[in-house]
């Protein structure tokens, strides 16, 4: 599909599809109202005809109205004006992009997003820019690769044209584009690599494609195999890897856009590529789904590519310590300890936790980047989707200020976490008669536990940690990758970008 802006009133507009919106009851949004009066009025005869209230989530689809150039217009429903807000904004694209892909125009001109409309004011014209680009690409998404052949046929919908009011928005509105594109493809690449089957998407299939990353978007790439995790003592990440014939990979890929002594924003993703629970194996119902269990890793790759897009001018660092848990012969038993790259013991009580135990030493090689903060992203608790389920994702911090940063990011991007306690009183579930500490603390607070895990690994840095389980993907009819949290990523990195030098 093809994107851009255009300062343009819909009266003159000659495309396949004008779309304006319309308040509840039956009142013209101002591009709606400047199209009727074009047409001689013919919009509002059939509001007063009652065909439109303008709720939201409503569409009606008119004709070759009188005067006009354009073959179609489409009336949103944009619900009452006065709560017209940034859900609102957002949903009136959805309904709009849903209907416009059941015509057959190949190109269409939103006026939606020239709203400035009560709700959206602060929401500047690069903000409704950026949403647009995005809901009409995750609109378009398809994951259609391991079919024989494509079940629906191509979209015809070729070109979209995203209007503004003012000729002096255009800068800020050809920011937004780009940052929406930027956003939509990351997106989609998480999608991808999350949808794909487990042995499609092994560890080598992550780290090739981190590969692809790096050489489009001139990336440092590092791609570290066994031995090289044997010699930095790896011990917690290789016990994962030991039950399965698939070798694991460390995936390091930095985006340099900041100056060289700028300390970088590292984020780690857990990189299960399908998690069967190892030794303490998982049961069968719904297995399939833990082919998602990469999830972290794939919105570290679909940040990266966002980051890389927007060529933007800050350092990023992504770790994926990639593996799959599985039940082989040689796999790690309950009771097992080893020695992670920090030096810590863990005995290993459930072969199931495994996202922890891949996740601290990645997180110890994280010291070596001296990050400015480090955020590592996980599909890391079924005890996550019970407490907060599919809602918002769970945020854990050692740091209030990196916290609110991270919380910040969630609301603007509309991919929102809820900030999680991490009390020391919780450490205690950790305790082992035999290592350090164990790698599971019972049911009570099982998200909570997990990070406590975590934390035993990130005292050098300021960390924050997104447990994704609940988020990054839908269960049932829907089933698919959500590409969340890469919203809330590049939105942090947009934010920061802005702030340092
Ligand atoms: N990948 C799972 C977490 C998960 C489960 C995410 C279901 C989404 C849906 C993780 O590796 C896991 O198995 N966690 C265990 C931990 C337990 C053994 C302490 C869990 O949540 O059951
Ligand atoms: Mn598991
Ligand atoms: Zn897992």
């Amino acid at each position: 599909m093809e994107f851009s802006t255009k300062h343009s009133t819909p009266g003159s507009a000659k495309s396949g599809c004008v779309v304006v919106g319309v308040f509840e009851s039956r009142k013209l949004s101002v591009p709606a109202a400047a199209l009727d009066r074009t047409a001689g009025g013919a919009i509002s005869k059939l509001l007063q005809a009652g065909d439109m209230e303008g709720r939201a989530g409503t569409t009606l689809l008119l004709q070759r109205l009188p005067q006009l150039a354009c073959e179609r217009v489409l009336l949103v429903g944009l619900g009452p004006e006065k709560s017209f807000d940034a859900k609102a904004y957002r949903n009136a694209l959805q309904a709009a992009l849903r209907a416009v892909k059941t015509t057959g125009a190949a190109d269409v001109e939103i006026h939606l997003t020239s709203l400035t409309a009560a709700g959206t004011r602060g929401r500047d014209i690069a903000w409704r820019m950026a949403q647009a680009a995005c809901i009409a690409i995750e609109s378009a998404y398809r994951f259609d690769r391991m079919k024989s052949k494509p079940e629906t046929p191509a979209a015809t919908l070729k070109r979209l044209v995203l209007a503004y009011a003012r000729a002096g928005e255009r800068r800020l509105a050809e920011r937004g584009l780009e940052q929406g594109l930027a956003l939509g493809h990351g997106m989609s690449l998480a999608k991808d690599l999350g949808n794909l089957p487990g042995n499609v998407c092994t560890p080598t299939y992550l780290a090739d494609q981190a590969k692809e990353l790096a050489r489009r978007y001139r990336m440092k790439i590092q791609i570290l195999d066994r031995t090289d995790m044997e010699k930095l003592g790896m011990g917690s990440l290789l016990s994962v890897a030991r039950g399965s014939a698939e070798p694991p990979k460390l995936i390091v890929l930095e985006h340099r856009g900041g100056p060289k002594t700028q300390k970088p924003v590292v984020l780690v993703g857990k990189g299960v590529t399908f998690d069967t629970g190892g030794t303490s194996l998982k049961p069968a119902a719904e297995m399939d789904e833990m082919k998602f269990d990469m999830s972290g890793a794939g919105s570290v790759l679909g940040t990266l590519k966002a980051v890389g897009e927007m060529r933007l001018p800050i350092n990023v660092v992504g770790i994926i310590p990639a593996t799959e848990n599985m039940p082989g012969s040689r796999a790690t038993k309950p009771g097992d300890i080893f020695t992670s790259m920090s030096g810590q013991t863990v005995e290993v009580l459930n072969t199931d936790a495994e996202g922890r135990l891949i996740l601290c030493d990645a997180l110890t090689y994280a010291e070596r980047f001296d990050p400015v903060a480090v955020i590592d992203i996980a599909t890391l608790t079924g005890a996550c989707v019970i407490a907060l389920g599919h809602v918002v994702s769970g945020l854990f911090a050692n740091d209030d200020g990196l916290a609110r940063e991270v919380l910040a990011a969630g609301e603007a991007s509309h991919d929102r976490a809820w900030h999680m306690p991490l009390h020391d009183e919780y450490q205690e579930q950790l305790k082992s008669n035999f290592a350090d500490f164990a790698n599971i603390g019972g049911r009570p607070a099982g998200a909570v536990t997990a990070a406590c895990y975590l934390s035993r690994f990130t005292q050098k840095f300021k960390w924050a940690h997104l447990d994704v389980a609940g988020t990054a993907w839908k269960s049932g009819k829907e089933k698919g990758s959500t590409g969340r949290p890469v919203p809330l990523l590049t939105q942090y990195l947009i934010h920061r970008a802005g702030k340092i030098k």
